[in-house]
């Protein structure tokens, strides 16, 4: 098959569309043709050498992807069983440890969900990461009411981002009063159009003092955070008791002091995630009580998957370097 592949860490230029072997197809894995695969930060950070893939899981690039199954394993005593609903030739898509910069990707059946009838198999390529994401770091990891009737106050960090764009939906969605960050009006706009109670520039204004005004001091309750330290001390005293500060990105470094009388006078929790990394059998279960919970909503038309350009696999450079200049949501790669 033919896929993305790069010898030597470095620029987009290092990327090129190679023949490389295909797929092997282990017990309890499906086998898809890839039509589409998202973007991610994660993608650039492995390109450059500083975020290598998980053992076990394939070298080339692609964290998500959506195509036609093109076979499907037996399962084994201690892979999922498989759904009634998957088949071979169906359209699905799929979170992926790797692998999805390439015509064909082998995924545990676990991982592989159906397509709402509502998004098109090119979007389908950019929704698995980020909405898995957000739905595992707001509702499992953060812990925040999801359709139970009751309501909290989030601040989302890079409103305007793949994650973000996902994470305001969710939150739209679960009813809860949510406020981002972006880098300009016109992403902030768009950002409220998603849901947001309010967008704020962070090249303008303090995201600090503006929690304080909208909460009238009390503070948000958790924090979905992509920037680390360069954040830390703001994002503390941006919380309301008990608050909790969601870690998933260090976009702003990883170094930071740390005043922990404001942890201890708040009952704050700092939590750390990444879904990469997560054992294959929480990777199931997450994406299960995705399906249950949020997949409806995409079929209703109140989530949907924000893609701002799409590039030919075979000229992945372009997105890359793409990734790194102003956009609103998702960049897909597609053949
Ligand atoms: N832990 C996990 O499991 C996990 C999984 C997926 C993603 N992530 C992380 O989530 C983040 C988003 O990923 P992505 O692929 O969706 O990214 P992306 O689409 O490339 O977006 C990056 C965003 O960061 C925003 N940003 C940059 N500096 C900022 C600042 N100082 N304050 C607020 N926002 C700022 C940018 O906003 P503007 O363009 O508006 O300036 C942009 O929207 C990354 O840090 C990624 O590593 C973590």
């Amino acid at each position: 098959m033919k896929a993305i592949h790069f010898d030597t860490p470095g620029d987009p230029d290092v990327l090129r569309w190679v023949d490389r072997p295909d797929p092997s197809l282990a017990p309890g894995e499906v086998l898809i043709a890839v039509r589409s695969a998202g973007v991610n930060r994660a993608d650039v950070l492995q390109r450059r050498g500083l975020y290598p893939p998980p053992p076990g899981a394939s070298s080339t690039l692609g964290l998500e992807a959506a195509g036609h199954v093109l076979a499907i394993a037996s399962p084994t005593a201690a892979s999922d069983p498989l759904p009634a609903w998957l088949k071979v030739g169906q359209p699905v898509m799929a979170l992926l440890a790797g692998g999805g910069y390439a015509e064909q990707v082998a995924v545990p059946v676990g991982q592989v969900l159906p397509i709402p009838n509502s998004v098109s198999l090119e979007e389908a390529g950019a929704l698995p990461e980020v909405f898995l994401t957000a739905f595992l770091n707001l509702f499992h990891v953060g812990g925040l009411p999801f359709g139970s009737g009751q309501s909290a106050r989030v601040l989302i960090h890079g409103g305007a981002s793949g994650v973000g764009t996902a994470a305001i939906q969710l939150c739209h969605a679960a009813g809860l009063i949510t406020y981002c960050t972006v880098g300009d009006a016109a992403r902030a706009q768009r950002c409220l159009k998603l849901g947001a109670h309010a967008a704020w520039n962070y090249r303008e204004t303090d995201f600090h003092a503006q929690v304080l005004q909208a909460t009238r001091g009390a503070g948000v309750d958790l924090i979905l955070d992509c920037i680390g330290a360069e954040y830390l001390d703001r994002n503390l005293r941006s919380l309301a008791l008990d608050g909790r500060l969601v870690l998933i990105g260090l976009m702003g470094g990883s170094q930071a002091n740390l005043d922990l009388a404001l942890l201890l006078r708040r009952r704050i929790q700092m939590l750390g995630s990444t879904l990469r990394a997560l054992p294959t059998a929480r990777k199931a279960a997450l994406c299960a009580d995705f399906a249950t919970r949020a997949l409806p909503l995409f079929e209703r038309g109140a989530l949907r998957p924000i893609v701002d350009q799409t590039f030919p696999m075979a000229a992945a450079a372009f997105a890359h370097r793409a990734l790194d200049s102003a956009h609103f949501g998702k960049l897909v790669l597609v053949r």
